[in-house]
């Protein structure tokens, strides 16, 4: 679908639109479970004007976010919510119940984990949906926000058993870090339901945001977000591969990247080459959509490509990094610049620095890490092994054989070499996002490997 320009962009820190004008005409919003999707999607649709009333079931959380505390580490959502808290159209309760009675809008916002067999679990979704259906008012729509398989929208119908209530599918494209930007500015709006007076008075809740709509059913709306999901997860696995290439043929992936870029039907975006990508998303999202298809019988070979190239990015990484050791690993003291999956949240999920750091335990590495978002050591949790944390980025380097650098946090990139020299005389900095200044790691006299790019020689 063609973009089309850009709606007014509404910040935080603009007041929200008055009750009156808005939300009657609109009716109330519940929003049931308040992850990192349900509180930003919660909060800026209150920011839009709505009145929205989030449930949750843990109880110390209701009352730590009503006191405007924000559990997670979300650019503007801390604003944003206190605003709406004292403009008095958003506010926390205990329990779905307490949500949805006299809602006309019943958001979603429930955990979908991996099953374990790369299916989506999705027993949460239906307890809830059990719990609220019989309490629901007549005309209420119910939409799903989370990510959840295709079929989902048409099992809650059945399970709901109400003709006079409908199921929309809504899915979130929101980035951790930069969530509350994509809500208020998203490039699309994908709604997609049966009954489409309910999909259009979905849609109609995002008016102000003058983003284009999608209406579709509710299959294709759901797919849409395993599609999209599914489709950046492989071209970061195809400029990750094209990364190893490119080191073998003495290339040069950012520039590769770039040239790639302009061709606007490739475009720019998602085309730095790291150590993998990661998240609580995209891992999750492409195992579940070729589990999909596969549950179908149809062919999709595609997915597996793409999650194998992924951990094969990832062992790339730690080929590095021994390489830097000089081949062996065992006893070599390794500091790990950055933890999170990715800069500027706090989340360490499916995160590739963490596969990374498996890697050099299990060869015996001795790991010191710092992120600027962790302030405790690491337990080893979810079979990632236990990664102590420093304080600082030169604490984390002090005495250590190879830095490698692992998430793209902006402090890096402004990182004084000549203090990391000092504490770490003669180490090897692996650059595993490009984010570093090869000639100011020369300069300072440390040696400095890139990824997927010849390294540079005094
Ligand atoms: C992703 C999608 O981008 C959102 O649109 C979607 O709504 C969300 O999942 C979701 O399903 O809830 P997120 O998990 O926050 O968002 O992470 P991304 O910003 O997409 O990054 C994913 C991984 O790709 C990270 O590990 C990141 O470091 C890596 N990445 C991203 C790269 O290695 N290179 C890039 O150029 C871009």
């Amino acid at each position: 679908m063609q973009r089309q320009s850009d709606g007014p962009a509404i910040q935080p820190h603009q007041t929200p639109v008055s009750r009156e004008t808005e939300q009657m005409a609109d009716g109330r919003i519940a929003v049931i479970g308040t992850g990192y999707v349900g509180l930003t999607s919660g909060t800026c649709l209150a920011g839009l004007g709505h009145e929205v009333v989030c449930g949750d079931v843990d109880p110390a959380k209701v009352e730590r976010m009503s006191r405007g505390e924000v559990p997670i580490f979300e650019d503007g959502l801390q604003e944003l919510m206190r605003q709406g808290i004292a403009a008095g159209n958003l506010t926390f309760v205990h329990g779905a119940r307490n949500a949805v009675r006299g809602a006309k809008f019943i958001f979603l916002c429930l955990p979908t984990p991996d099953g374990g067999d790369g299916r989506a679990d999705l027993r949460i979704v239906h307890q809830v949906v059990a719990e609220i259906g019989p309490l629901l008012d007549p005309g209420a729509v119910l939409v799903t926000k989370s990510t959840v398989p295709v079929g989902t929208a048409e099992d809650i119908t059945a399970a709901l058993a109400r003709d006079d209530v409908s199921v929309v599918s809504n899915p979130e494209f929101l980035q951790e870090g930069t969530a509350v930007r994509n809500f208020m500015k998203p490039d699309r709006v994908v709604v997609g339901s049966d009954d489409r007076a309910a999909a259009e008075a979905v849609a109609a809740l995002y008016d102000k945001l003058n983003a284009p709509k999608v209406i579709t059913s509710a299959e294709s709306s759901e797919l849409i977000k395993y599609a999209s999901n599914a489709f950046l997860a492989t071209k970061l696995s195809f400029i990750n591969s094209i990364a190893g290439l490119a080191e073998v043929v003495g290339a040069d992936v950012v520039e590769i990247a770039h040239g790639m870029g302009f061709d606007e039907r490739i475009g720019d975006k998602f085309l730095k080459a790291g150590p993998g990508w990661g998240g609580s998303c995209f891992p999750k999202d492409t195992k579940a959509l070729a589990t999909i298809a596969l549950d179908r019988g149809v062919s999709f070979p595609l997915l597996a490509a793409t999650t194998l190239s992924n951990e094969e990015a990832q062992d790339r990484m730690a080929d590095k990094v021994r390489d830097a050791a000089g081949g062996d690993l065992a006893g070599v003291k390794v500091a790990l610049w950055g933890l999170t999956f990715k800069a500027n949240t706090d989340d360490l999920r499916d995160s590739p620095a963490l596969e990374v750091a498996l890697r050099l335990d299990t060869e015996g590495a001795r790991l010191r890490g710092y992120d600027p978002t962790v302030s405790q050591d690491l337990p080893a949790k979810n079979g990632y092994p236990a990664v102590p944390a420093a304080g600082d980025a030169y604490d984390a380097a002090a005495g250590a054989t190879v830095i490698v650098l692992l998430t793209e946090w902006a402090e890096f990139a402004e990182i004084d070499l000549t203090k990391v020299a000092e504490v770490a005389p003669g180490a090897v900095i692996v650059d595993g996002r490009n984010l570093l200044d090869p000639q100011a790691a020369m300069a300072a006299g440390l040696r400095y490997v890139p990824l997927g790019r010849r390294e540079a020689r005094c």
